[in-house]
């Protein structure tokens, strides 16, 4: 990947962010092409069900399908003006109070307009990684060597088309339009199709994007009340905990058999995909947007002391767990261990993995916020 020495790295470099940042774009670009480098690879062993867990797992994915055309209720009016903002307290206090930031002094419509702003383009990014996680299950259903994988792979398929799909129609009829990519999400997504190994598609995509998102899209479903969006979260995480499994589920038996050299690879590559994932939260298209110094807001963002960063934290609480259910944090001498101590997300090691967890999020029998409750 792009960073040949993690260790040499300096996280909290502002300049080595908004370089990346800076790396971006025609911004008139419609189509990106990634070389994907894989084989495609049939299987002649047909035997359904010799991966129990994955089998298990499809069979829930072909019960679980739902409509973003018709199941969700797209007439509802979504005023920015008077909805609540789904913020975390802790940032928006550091954002407008703390004597060092470049947003103190702002007014409340200044405010307001930042919340609705960063909303827009969390919401584009979620949209973008997506479109990321489309493309990178559609190169598992060719590469993945074993006929259950592939078969759930392909519910997968269907289910982040309706994602992109949802997330599109939002951003697009509700919000007035998506932000482009993050060049920090796009440099990560198109690492993870560039690399020709079928596991680290896995790793980067089902692990660490999804993971995230998992995360990220939990936080703003239990702090919305916009009752479209709630809806739509609960939904695309039902599905989400099942490609979450799926990747905890499929690497658990490939790492068994891996070196240490390999799994030092892995690592890295694990490492990697989590500072990029951190970097692209500084939201730099925002600060851009609305004239506030980018590298100042960086630098900002990453001083803000530990105890308010909670939510930044809480977005790898998923990560974490799986990356040390799979052997990752401790194999070899612990080297992921000490980099995610380095960014702050260690202490979610022990909370409990996602392979079990679509049980909880299935829209039907799950006991996590029945769809009910939620509209
Ligand atoms: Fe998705
Ligand atoms: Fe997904």
């Amino acid at each position: 990947m792009s960073i040949a020495e993690p260790n040499a790295v300096d996280v909290n470099d502002p300049d080595r962010i908004l370089e990346i940042a800076r790396a971006n774009v025609d911004p008139d670009e419609v189509i990106h092409a990634v070389k994907d480098n894989a084989e495609a690879l049939f299987t002649w062993d047909y035997g359904k069900g010799q991966r129990a867990a994955l089998d298990k797992l499809y069979e829930k994915a072909k019960r679980s399908q739902w409509n973003g055309s018709t199941d969700l209720p797209w007439d509802t009016v979504v005023d920015l003006e008077h909805f609540e903002p789904t913020v975390d307290p802790l940032e928006n206090e550091y954002f407008f109070d703390h004597h060092d930031s470049p947003l103190k002094g702002m007014n409340d419509a200044e405010r307001h307009e930042v919340w609705v702003q960063s909303f827009t383009w969390t919401l584009s990014q979620f949209m973008h990684g997506e479109q990321g996680a489309l493309l990178c299950t559609a190169k598992i259903v060719e590469t993945v060597p074993w006929i259950d994988a592939k078969y759930f792979a392909a519910t997968q398929v269907v289910d982040e088309a309706r994602h992109v799909e949802v997330f599109a129609r939002y951003t697009s009829e509700k919000l007035g339009g998506a932000y482009p990519i993050n060049p920090h999400l796009r440099l990560l997504l198109d690492e993870i199709v560039n690399d020709s190994r079928w596991d680290m598609t896995y790793l980067g995509m089902q692990i660490m994007v999804e993971g995230l998102a998992l995360a990220a899209f939990g936080f703003m479903r239990d702090t919305t009340n916009e009752p479209l969006l709630k809806q739509l979260l609960r939904y695309v995480m039902a599905d989400e905990a099942r490609h979450v499994a799926f990747g905890v589920l499929s690497l658990q038996e490939v790492y068994d058999g891996m070196t240490n050299a390999e799994i030092r690879e892995r690592q890295e590559f694990a490492f990697d995909a989590a500072l990029l994932m951190r970097d692209r939260l500084m939201r730099q298209e925002v600060w851009e947007r609305l004239g506030v110094n980018q590298r100042d807001m960086v630098k900002f963002m990453l001083d803000m002391p530990w105890e308010m960063k909670a939510f930044q934290r809480l977005l790898f609480a998923k990560i974490v767990p799986n990356c040390r259910k799979l052997g990752l944090i401790d194999a070899g001498d612990g080297w992921l261990r000490d980099r995610f101590t380095e960014i702050g997300v260690i202490e979610y090691e022990h909370l409990e993995d996602t392979a079990e967890e679509y049980v909880t999020f299935d829209l039907v029998e799950g006991t996590d916020a029945p769809l009910g409750a939620a509209g």
